[in-house]
């Protein structure tokens, strides 16, 4: 048990969470004929052989799915085309660009902030750390932010289609994924086709007009990755920013600290990334046989990449299972490694950390209601809040 789950009912399955330890830093399950990699230094293995640990997982999972649904989805794309496609869009995450919009990430907390206010309670998830990325990915891409619930909506049935992974039986929900799929790439389809007749200064207008060895990216790739973009873009950083609170309150002596010098901020928000991290797994698959950690697995292999769990390895991190944002180095995996590195990584480090200062500096109390815990995320591949009611007195 850890001070947080001691306290609330984190997701049972995030074994983690609690302190326990894998048997084995890498384990075949065969009832889901699953490879689960656990271990630090098995993680960073897998993570930067992109040859033979390929990001293309749909030819294992759905060898027959439509090849423009796939079209252009970034992580299940592997070097030398990942890279062309990569480097194509990275200038827009690039810390600089996103340093730009810090003003508005600090006006709509603000302005979300003072939302919560007049309806008098603070839901944080619903009322800052759902929204506020949400707000933050549409516009950078050029759809109207005012179509959050239609995202919002979405999303939520992707998660509720999500439950377990398995090759052992039929993909569970993935008529559903592929309906919804369909639904947000449509709409994204309508946005794009616009951009061609008439491009603004938005990230859509640049992936219509992008070129790749002088071809521009087909409709397909520019809504795919579009959709992405739109996915990634919202619900980890939620959870990056709901996590980090209740690290922090679980952890009074760190929202101290915190509260008395706001430079701590950023080696919390990395802590909270080691220790609850928003994003379990990493799905890979086998090219050829290859050995892992004294087992060899054969090709056309499923791995899961546990990067929450190797982020709990005692044989990388010192006293795992405890918050210490004093930790440096902090190689966490929580954005991943290797050539798929979170490409949205300096937009989530900047809008947690402007939404936290704007928080604590409006509410020089914050704390967990007993009497309406939080409750949690049910996917296996993502940990953390979906609702985090705070009280301010
Ligand atoms: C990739 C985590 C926020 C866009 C990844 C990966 C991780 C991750 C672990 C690697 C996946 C793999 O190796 O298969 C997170 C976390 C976030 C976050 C924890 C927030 C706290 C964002 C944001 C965006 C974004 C805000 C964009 C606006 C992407 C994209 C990739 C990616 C496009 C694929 C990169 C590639 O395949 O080259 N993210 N992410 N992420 N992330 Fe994030």
């Amino acid at each position: 048990m850890t001070v947080l789950t001691d306290r609330w009912n984190v997701n049972p399955r995030h074994f983690w969470l609690r302190g326990e330890k894998p048997e084995q830093p890498v384990a075949f399950d065969p009832a889901l004929g699953i490879w689960n990699v656990y271990g630090y230094p098995e993680a960073v293995a897998v993570l930067g052989d992109p040859k033979t640990f390929s990001s293309d997982t749909t030819r294992l999972v759905a060898a027959d799915l439509d090849p423009s649904l796939n079209d252009g989805v970034l992580f299940q794309m592997d070097p030398p085309a990942h890279r062309k496609l990569r480097n194509l869009v990275s200038h827009a995450f690039s810390p600089k660009i996103v340093a730009g919009l810090e003003p508005r990430i600090s006006g709509l907390t603000a302005e979300l902030l003072d939302e919560a206010a007049e309806r008098g309670r603070l839901e944080l998830v619903g009322d800052l750390a759902y929204p506020l990325p949400v707000i933050v990915i549409a516009e950078l891409l050029g759809v109207p932010a005012s179509d959050r619930d239609l995202f919002k909506g979405w999303v939520d049935r992707l998660f509720e289609s999500t439950h377990q992974f398995s090759m052992a039986e039929e993909p569970q929900g993935l008529e559903t994924h592929l309906e919804i799929t369909k639904a947000m790439t449509g709409y994204l389809r309508e946005h794009a086709v616009e951009r061609r007749r008439r491009p603004r200064e938005d990230l859509l207008s640049e992936l219509v007009l992008a070129e790749v060895d002088g071809e521009r990216l087909n409709d397909n790739q520019i809504v795919n990755f579009a959709n992405i973009l739109l996915m990634a873009g919202h619900i980890t950083t939620t959870m990056l920013l709901g996590n980090t609170v209740l690290c922090l309150d679980a952890h009074p002596e760190w929202f101290a600290a915190v509260r008395a010098d706001r430079s701590v901020l950023p080696a919390a928000l990395e802590e909270t990334l080691r220790y609850f991290s928003p994003f379990t797994a990493a799905a890979r698959s086998t090219t050829a046989a290859t050995e892992l950690a004294g087992h060899t697995v054969p090709a056309d292999q499923m791995i899961m990449v546990w990067v929450a769990a190797a982020n709990r390895d005692g044989r990388q991190f010192p006293d795992p299972d405890v918050f210490d944002p004093s930790r440096d180095p902090n190689p966490h995996l929580g954005f991943g490694r290797g050539v798929h590195f979170c490409l949205g990584a300096p937009l989530a480090r900047i809008e947690a950390r402007i939404a936290l200062e704007v928080l604590l500096e409006r509410h020089p109390v914050l704390r967990t209601d007993p009497g309406d815990p939080p409750s949690f995320v049910p996917a296996p591949d993502m940990s953390g809040v979906e609702r985090l009611p705070l009280l301010t007195s």
